[in-house]
């Protein structure tokens, strides 16, 4: 296994819409165990292939207390959606940065397992906000998008400020 480097926002590979994966093969299962690692390491709860610059539809989440419940869901939809929430969200790809998103409730997701197969689930609260979350990457959407013109273009000048302190 290995650690992946994660992409930081406003790098603009963030923004490429991920294409479905045609066939869960050894390469798939390589990919989504070093997701896992480098989601595991950071620490985060999720990570999506788009974060570590691979373009197919890809995630990885485990939300659980302490660590032992990883879900790999390949090419996820979403395939209804009920009720609102708001909640703080945070994100690998933008780090130490975190704020109030309004999602779904709950999601209905289909997806592929690491073997191909076709499973359902039916989330609700962090899980379904998590989901929500990574399906964006994956369709190039970065939370802090939902933000305002004002609030984001604030922030961008401040990430641009760290990054100038960093490098
Ligand atoms: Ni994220």
């Amino acid at each position: 296994m290995a650690l992946l480097p994660i992409l930081h926002f406003p790098d603009p590979r963030l923004h490429t819409r991920a294409k479905p994966i045609m066939v869960v093969d050894a390469g798939i299962r390589k990919l989504a165990a070093d997701m896992a690692e480098t989601m595991y390491a950071a620490p985060g709860i999720g990570l999506a292939a788009t974060q570590v610059d691979v373009h197919q539809r890809l995630l990885v989440l485990d939300i659980s207390e302490d660590k032992s419940q990883l879900q790999v869901f390949i090419n996820p939809e979403i395939l209804s959606r009920s009720g609102e929430c708001e909640g703080e969200e945070g994100c690998l790809s933008v780090p130490g940065i975190y704020e109030m998103v309004k999602r779904s409730e709950r999601v209905q997701v289909r997806a592929l397992d690491l073997e191909g197969k076709r499973f359902e689930v039916d989330a609700e609260g962090l899980l379904a906000v998590c989901l929500q979350h990574e399906i964006d990457h994956l369709d190039g959407k970065v939370f802090v998008e939902y933000l305002s013109r004002l609030k984001l273009s604030r922030l961008k000048a401040r990430l641009a400020k760290q990054a100038r302190i960093t490098v």
